[in-house]
């Protein structure tokens, strides 16, 4: 393990709204994503490096210790279980809320109902727990889709204004939780580097808006 700290964030939202919790620990990157090819970014410090990827992967790299620390959405961390790292911080950033939704005219018939979703895991779960027998179907983006050319019956996603719903002719149904993003720490990364990781939590856990 070397003695570089390395972060894990995505592009667009969570980098935006991370950005001052960063800050705030001291830290300021050199490049900014949106504008740089770079995928590995330079901060003002030596020994903290960015790693920019995709929302989804942040909690993978973090698993594995290819990343000290990340942020990650509740929705991707419940997809991907949790295993290998700790979440440490609610930073109440990128809100909104893990919904079903269906078609406005949609009633639930008497058959075996399908499930769009890039959520595959928590879908199966959710309805296992309702004691409903559905078929999940695994999509990539775009589930709003799925309803209206009669790919599947219902979706799980994320809801926030309820705009893309409405827009496609789709209505939230269930609740199924509330999201916001949480700081993710490695757990040997957290034992190895405990002083400096320690530090750099607490300040970005001080800064978190509530
Ligand atoms: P990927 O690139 O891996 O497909 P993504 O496109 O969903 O991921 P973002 O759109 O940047 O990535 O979303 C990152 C996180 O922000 C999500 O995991 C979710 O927790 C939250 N989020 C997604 N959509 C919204 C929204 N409309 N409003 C608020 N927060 C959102
Ligand atoms: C997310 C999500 C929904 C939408 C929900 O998509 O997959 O499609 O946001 O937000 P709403 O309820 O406010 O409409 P995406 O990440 O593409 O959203 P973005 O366009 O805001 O980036």
């Amino acid at each position: 393990m070397n003695n570089t700290i390395t972060i894990a964030l995505s592009k667009g939202r969570i980098f935006k709204e991370t950005l001052p919790l960063l800050e705030a620990a001291g830290i300021t990157p050199k490049d900014d994503p949106e504008k740089s090819r770079k995928l590995i970014l330079d901060t003002n410090h030596d020994d903290v490096k960015l790693v920019i990827i995709r929302a989804t992967d942040v909690p993978t790299y973090v698993q594995y210790g290819a990343a000290d620390i990340g942020v990650a959405g509740k929705d991707v961390l419940l997809e991907h279980g949790g295993e290998g790292l700790y979440e440490l911080v609610d930073l109440n950033i990128a809100r909104c809320k893990l919904m079903t939704a269906g078609l406005n005219d949609f009633k639930p018939g008497s058959g075996r109902l399908r499930v769009a979703t890039k959520f595959v895991n928590v879908t199966r779960r959710y309805f296992a727990e309702q004691g409903k027998q559905v078929e999940v179907i695994k999509l990539y983006g775009s589930m709003e889709l799925g309803p209206i050319v009669g790919l599947s019956d219902l979706i799980v996603d994320v809801v926030d204004t309820g705009n893309t719903l409405k827009a496609n002719g789709l209505k939230p149904m269930d609740h199924i939780a509330d999201i916001s993003s949480r700081l993710i720490v490695n757990k040997a990364s957290l034992k190895m580097k405990h002083d400096r990781i320690q530090a750099m939590v607490e300040q970005m856990r001080k800064a978190v808006k509530v």
